[in-house]
């Protein structure tokens, strides 16, 4: 998405090798036109996949997500991020690993808001290690679902997230792929 990679270069920070900053569009403060040119990248490129409900991981995967799943006209939910495990049978959960913040939480979905019959798609803001994905994609099989696929919205190739999750299988689709992050330096692969 060659607005999305422009709008990094013009506003993007390296933070060092691994961590790119882009609170002021993204993060922390959002630019909403940019969100929904997201959702129209991510419904082209997903429209024909059959896609019944949009998942993603709160907080910062919200705003794209809320836009994609209003331009395909399907249901969205997010995941939530418990501290600790919930003892209760009406939840679905699964512990994941944060390398980026070095914590675990307990991603967290209500089972009312999934049935076997979905085909989900999953959205987050930045692919890293995967850790997320993997667990949205954990309690979409749990369930009984599928996955449709995932979209990211800034995808740091090289780090292990995108292999991983091609490796399982998975229709990954990022509209920005990071190469490379250094000191004033932010490469893109196409
Ligand atoms: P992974 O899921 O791919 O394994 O990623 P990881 O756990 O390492 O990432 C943990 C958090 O750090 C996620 O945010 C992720 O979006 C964020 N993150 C990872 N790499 C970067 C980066 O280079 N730049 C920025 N800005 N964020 C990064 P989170 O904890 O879910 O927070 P949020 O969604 O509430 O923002």
């Amino acid at each position: 998405m060659e607005e999305l990679k422009k709008r990094i270069l013009k506003d993007g920070h390296a933070l060092s090798e691994t961590v790119l900053k882009v609170d002021s569009f993204l993060n922390h403060q959002v630019d909403p036109e940019l969100m929904y040119e997201m959702g129209t990248y991510f419904k082209n490129y997903f429209k024909n996949h059959g896609v019944t409900k949009i998942f993603t991981i709160e907080s910062s995967g919200i705003a794209p997500t809320v836009m994609t799943a209003m331009q395909m006209n399907l249901p969205m939910v997010t995941l939530k991020k418990q501290g600790s495990k919930i003892l209760k049978g009406d939840v679905y959960q699964t512990t994941v690993h944060s390398f980026t913040k070095s914590m675990d939480y307990e991603l967290t979905l209500s089972k009312k808001y999934i049935t076997e019959k979905d085909n989900i798609l999953i959205i987050d803001d930045f692919l890293a290690n995967g850790e997320a994905a993997l667990g949205a994609a954990r309690l979409v099989e749990e369930a009984g679902a599928k996955v449709a696929g995932i979209g990211i919205v800034i995808e740091k190739s090289f780090q292990p997230g995108r292999n991983i999750l091609d490796d399982k299988g998975y229709d990954v689709y990022s509209l920005a792929r990071v190469g490379k992050l250094g000191e004033n330096l932010i490469e893109f692969l196409e």
